[in-house]
């Protein structure tokens, strides 16, 4: 079988990953497995499904690949099928923030000390979630697409995350520590973006005036960094 190719947000969340053991949450067609095993990224690799059309397509896609002996599917709900200490990393991919929030919070002891997500809304939910549980953030992306998708890497660590280190917390949550300090077109863009958007509906005492705040501080980081 050809090897399978991943749209750029796939690509992003594959160039994050190198371990011994991965599992893919909510795997589907299993082309990130696929790919992880053929470019040595993992040794092995666990690809969790719940829903039974994804589950058979997973099944598929790993038979058509010959590689049965290096990827297991497993069905499931999130890290139920997942041993304690079993990964040395997971990836959620596709799914929206609070949906891949509620997979996490349900892990447990299961959760591996090192995750790659990949929500199809805004990442905030998953951010606050690193911060209360001692994850840091160790690299982060937004891959232009129908939306902007955040890519983040975490990982479990002591003591206060330094990517939000001088940073404005808000901005920082919303944005992106480190999306705000490497800059670039796309992440200009959807700040830029919220403010067009915000600025027809805020007004003082609203939510959307705190959102509009919140933008306009993480514009002034990207143009003139952190004060
Ligand atoms: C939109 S697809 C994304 C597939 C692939 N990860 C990607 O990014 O292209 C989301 C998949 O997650 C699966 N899923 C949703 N909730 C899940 C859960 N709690 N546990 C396991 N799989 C789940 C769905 O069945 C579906 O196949």
């Amino acid at each position: 079988m050809p090897t399978p190719t991943l749209d750029a947000r796939l690509e992003a969340v594959l160039e994050m990953i190198r371990t011994d053991v991965h599992a893919d949450i909510g795997s589907d067609h299993a082309r990130l497995p696929v790919r992880l095993i053929r470019e040595g990224r993992a040794e092995r690799c666990v690809a969790v499904e719940l829903n039974p059309g994804p589950l058979e397509q997973a099944r598929r896609s790993v038979a058509r690949s010959r590689l049965e002996a290096q990827i297991e599917v497993r069905e499931g709900d999130g890290f139920g099928p997942i041993l304690p200490g079993e990964l040395g990393s997971a990836s959620l991919c596709g799914m929206g923030a609070y949906t891949i929030r509620g997979i996490l919070e349900r892990a447990g002891e299961r959760l591996p000390p090192a995750l790659v997500l990949q929500p199809n809304d805004s990442a905030l939910l998953i951010r606050l979630w690193a911060r209360a549980t001692g994850y840091h953030v160790r690299a982060e992306r937004l891959i232009a697409g129908y939306w902007s998708y955040p890519v983040l890497r975490l990982e479990r660590a002591e003591g206060a995350d330094l990517a939000y280190e001088g940073m404005p917390l808000d901005a920082a949550l919303k944005y992106g520590p480190l999306l705000l300090r490497l800059g670039g077109g796309v992440i200009c863009h959807q700040i830029e973006a919220d403010i067009a958007r915000l600025q027809k509906v805020a007004a003082p005492g609203r939510e959307s005036w705190h959102e509009l705040e919140t933008a306009r501080t993480a514009l002034d980081v990207l143009d003139h960094g952190i004060k």
